[in-house]
């Protein structure tokens, strides 16, 4: 298939080519930021008669769009907001007018509003079904992406389209020690709990993030317009999350007894009913084994193969 992955020189991007290439599939990615792959396109997809210029000449069997302003409050309010909305309809747009099939479209987990006093979402573990309450620009212009995909799935009943809200998402060099998103190591996240709490203790490897874009194209019966969240089967923390909630989210921790084991916050039951996706990657099986000696962790386990029902 012929895929065209916008974002793809960023950290989920970069997972995302390498891993729709190895399975076989010919990919242009379209960034601003150029890339040292062949082929690959730099251009500001802000720019919406460009970007339907590149699609129409890519004529792709399918879109994955991951360009945006990916954290929180690292340009002004409206910067963000009218960046990834505007890109997002621009991208949508263009995509359908060049006649692809099948649109996927990233979102986020915080949509659901967490970090905001006072947050409580009724129940855990957190799926599609929770009403998202977001109150940052970030947040509003995914809430906004959501609705432009099932708009469009609406309008254009002839394509294929959904959103996915990917977790914290670890590039395969941060497991050896390069720094995650929010600049701390993943050791340190996990030895300082403070610093995962505010996103939940949520992750997600970015090859798993891959093999769901992947399981994702391949599921051409999955319902069009939906959304899934894409998330590690445990939590990024030693000591089972539903432990940690009194201390560190204590305004959720009537919450706890909700949450099984180490098990994350999050369900990803719609990806495996819809589309049989599930993670293969830990933090457990994934860090070099002296990290994991220095966290004095219990021997790694394969996540997935304790989270298969
Ligand atoms: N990293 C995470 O933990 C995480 C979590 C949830 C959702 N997401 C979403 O996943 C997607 C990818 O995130 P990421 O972590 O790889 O971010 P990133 O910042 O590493 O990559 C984003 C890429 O988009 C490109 N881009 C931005 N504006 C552009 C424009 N106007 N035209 C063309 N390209 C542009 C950037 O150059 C960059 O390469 C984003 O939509 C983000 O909101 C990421």
């Amino acid at each position: 298939m012929h895929i065209a992955v916008t974002g793809g020189s960023g950290r989920l991007g970069r997972s995302v080519v390498a891993g729709l290439r190895e399975a076989g599939h010919h990919v242009t990615s379209i960034d601003r930021t150029e890339s040292q792959r062949p082929g690959d396109i730099t251009a500001d997809l802000t720019d919406p008669s460009r970007t339907a210029e590149i699609f129409e000449e890519l004529q792709p069997e399918a879109v994955i769009h991951l360009a945006a302003i990916a954290v929180p409050f690292t340009a002004p309010e409206r910067t963000i907001f009218d960046v990834n909305t505007g890109m997002g309809f621009s991208v949508l747009e263009a995509a359908v007018s060049a006649g692809t099939p099948r649109i996927l479209v990233a979102s986020s987990p915080t949509v659901l509003g967490y970090g905001r006093p006072g947050w409580h979402p009724g129940r855990l573990p957190l799926d599609e079904r929770i009403e998202p309450q977001p109150f940052h620009a970030y947040a509003l212009s995914k809430v906004t992406l959501e609705k432009m995909v099932s708009t469009f799935a609406l309008a254009h009943p002839q394509v294929r389209l959904a959103a996915f809200r990917p977790c914290y998402v670890i590039a395969p060099e941060e497991w050896r020690g390069a720094p995650t998103q929010q600049g701390h190591t993943v050791e340190e996240r996990l030895v300082k709990p403070e610093l995962a709490a505010v996103s939940l203790f949520n992750y997600l490897d970015a090859r798993d993030a891959a093999d769901f874009v992947l399981a994702w194209l391949e599921a051409e019966a999955a319902p069009s317009g939906a959304c899934y969240f894409a998330a590690a089967v445990d939590a990024l923390s030693i000591t089972p999350p539903a432990q940690l909630l009194p201390k560190y989210l204590p305004e959720i921790a009537d919450l706890s007894d909700q949450l099984s084991a180490d098990s994350s916050l999050f369900s990803i039951e719609a990806a495996r009913r819809d589309l049989g996706w599930a993670p293969t990657r830990s933090w457990r099986n994934q860090l070099p084994a002296e990290t994991l000696e220095r966290l004095g962790a219990a021997a790694p386990v394969a996540a997935a193969d304790r989270s298969t029902p």
